[in-house]
């Protein structure tokens, strides 16, 4: 294991849900498990006012709520040793310098730092240029980074503005543009399954494979967040960062070695080789809807006008779902079929692969209805696994077929579960870009969603709905290339067959 340096995470916006739901939790997980370093503080910043034992309170409420009676508490007495807190109320232009003097001056702060920017990416250019003003970015006495949420910018032009504004005050690997999906686990098992088992590697390509499809789908609904997914929709939100990140696994190159640069240099190149969606080919390309009112595990919710901080005549949408073509020697011609959603009837994640027929129907007489085709699935959530259907005799004196799922799940009893930001923390900690995004691979995917999201904010008068608790909006199946490809819901035999809308 390596010996990680001393270090001060400062984290923005400390208070507010990012880091409430994620960031807490994977700190104090990494520190049950002894993964922070021995001299690390956690500085958090928020604009409330707070004195250090109300911040060690707010902390530790999370995460007894989290973790119950189980919760390890000599973790957590450890965890507060290192929590600090620093407020920046709104309008107070003298708090950077009393930070600036705090992490400068105080022994406790090691001068290694992390700025995480937990906070409304409206605020990004904003913090980082009075940090860069008071020097608090140069790397005189420690190394300086900077980690930075998605969505990175709005679109191409303001991604391509928040960068510059970044470049004024910092280098390229001083920077950590985050997708949280490259730190989950079945994310890289996605490599590994690819590039450690060479049988798949013939069959992976146009010649087998008749499409794919990626999808995140989630019961939740906009859970107080309208603020920001008011001005994001589901296209921004999921497509363009997470969706395009995980494509970009399943279609890339086998990379040099598994360097950060070889390996963004061949998702980079994927994200090239998609074909440009010209304005008159969007509504063949991509579909949008927003949830109405519905029900959720037998109770009923709200639909999405009717949230907090929603205009009443919002049309950002909650659901997006695209067809890519990736003009390249691989891909050619294979549809790539990506669709989110909140308020879906289930939470889950996967990457649905499947195969052509083969190209002789030699047992069509041992079957009602159309050829089967096998697929390879990679559920990422819930649950991890890797599964693949195929077709079997039934057993017996006629010849029949059906369907049979191998299940690889590769978890074992009691290895432990990771959240994706712990390691992507520790990531940043070492200093590995791996997992990161480079600002051409950002480019990139905002040139593939631009079109749409400009075809989308000009047709502002209507969307399409969907009831929460369903599988999105009808009229979705226009993407698909031909009748016999449709979503598939579950990871199950039954799956496949399920003709969805
Ligand atoms: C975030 C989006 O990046 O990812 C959320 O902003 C979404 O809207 C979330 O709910 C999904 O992440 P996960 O890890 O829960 O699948």
């Amino acid at each position: 294991m390596k010996l990680l340096d001393p270090c001060t995470l400062t984290f923005f916006g400390a208070g507010g849900n990012l880091s409430r739901r994620k960031l807490i939790p994977a700190l104090f997980h990494l520190e049950t498990v002894k993964r922070l370093p021995d001299h690390m503080v956690i500085l958090g910043c928020d604009i409330t006012q707070r004195e250090r034992s109300e911040w060690l309170s707010f902390v530790s409420d999370i995460l007894r709520e989290l973790h119950g009676h189980n919760i390890d508490e000599e973790a957590l007495r450890r965890f507060c040793e290192r929590l600090h807190y620093f407020a920046i109320p709104p309008g107070d232009d003298a708090a950077y310098e009393r930070l600036q003097q705090l992490l400068n001056n105080d022994p406790v702060f090691p001068p290694n730092i992390v700025y995480y920017m937990a906070v409304r990416p409206a605020d990004y250019p904003v913090i980082i240029d009075r940090l860069g003003n008071l020097g608090l970015l140069a790397e005189k006495t420690g190394w300086r980074r900077v980690v930075i949420e998605k969505p990175f910018g709005y679109d191409l032009l303001s991604a391509q503005t928040l960068q510059a504004s970044l470049y004024r005050h910092l280098d390229e690997p001083q920077i950590y543009r985050i997708d949280h999906y490259l730190g989950k686990g079945t994310v890289q098992n996605v490599m590994v399954f690819r590039f450690a088992n060479l049988l798949l590697e013939p069959l992976w390509n146009h010649h087998y494979i008749d499409h794919v499809q990626i999808t995140h789908s989630e019961t939740l609904g906009v859970d107080g967040r309208a603020d920001y997914y008011e001005g994001a929709g589901a296209l921004r939100d999921m497509v363009q960062s997470h969706l395009l990140q995980l494509l970009a696994l399943v279609a890339m190159e086998p990379p040099v070695t598994m360097d950060a640069e070889h390996l963004r240099d061949e998702k980079v190149k994927v994200f090239k080789a998609i074909r440009p969606i010209t304005q008159n080919a969007v509504h063949a390309h991509a579909f949008r809807g927003q949830y109405a009112s519905g029900n959720i595990d037998g109770k009923s919710v709200a639909g999405y006008l009717e949230e907090e901080h929603v205009a009443k005549n919002s049309t950002t949408e909650t659901y997006a779902a695209m067809k890519l073509f990736i003009d390249n020697w691989r891909w050619a011609g294979v549809p790539f079929y990506l669709r989110t959603g909140k308020r879906l009837a289930q939470s889950s994640s996967a990457i649905c692969i499947r195969f052509k027929n083969p190209p002789q129907d030699l047992l069509r007489h041992t079957r009602q209805g159309p050829a089967v085709a096998n697929w390879i699935m990679l559920g990422i959530q819930p649950d991890d696994c890797l599964k693949m259907e195929m077709q079997v005799k039934v057993p017996g004196l006629d010849l029949h077929t059906r369907t049979i799922s191998l299940d690889a799940t590769y978890r074992k009893d009691g290895e432990e579960d990771y959240d994706a930001y712990e390691g992507l923390l520790l990531d940043v900690i070492m200093g590995d870009h791996s997992l990161f995004l480079r600002i051409d691979e950002v480019e990139a995917a905002w040139r593939v969603v631009d079109p749409v999201l400009k075809v989308w904010s000009m047709e502002r008068e209507f969307i399409n709905t969907y009831p929460a608790g369903s599988w999105g909006p009808r009229g979705t199946y226009r993407l698909f290339d031909r009748d016999d490809q449709f979503w598939r819901h579950g990871l199950d035999p039954s799956g496949a067959d399920l003709q969805a809308y």
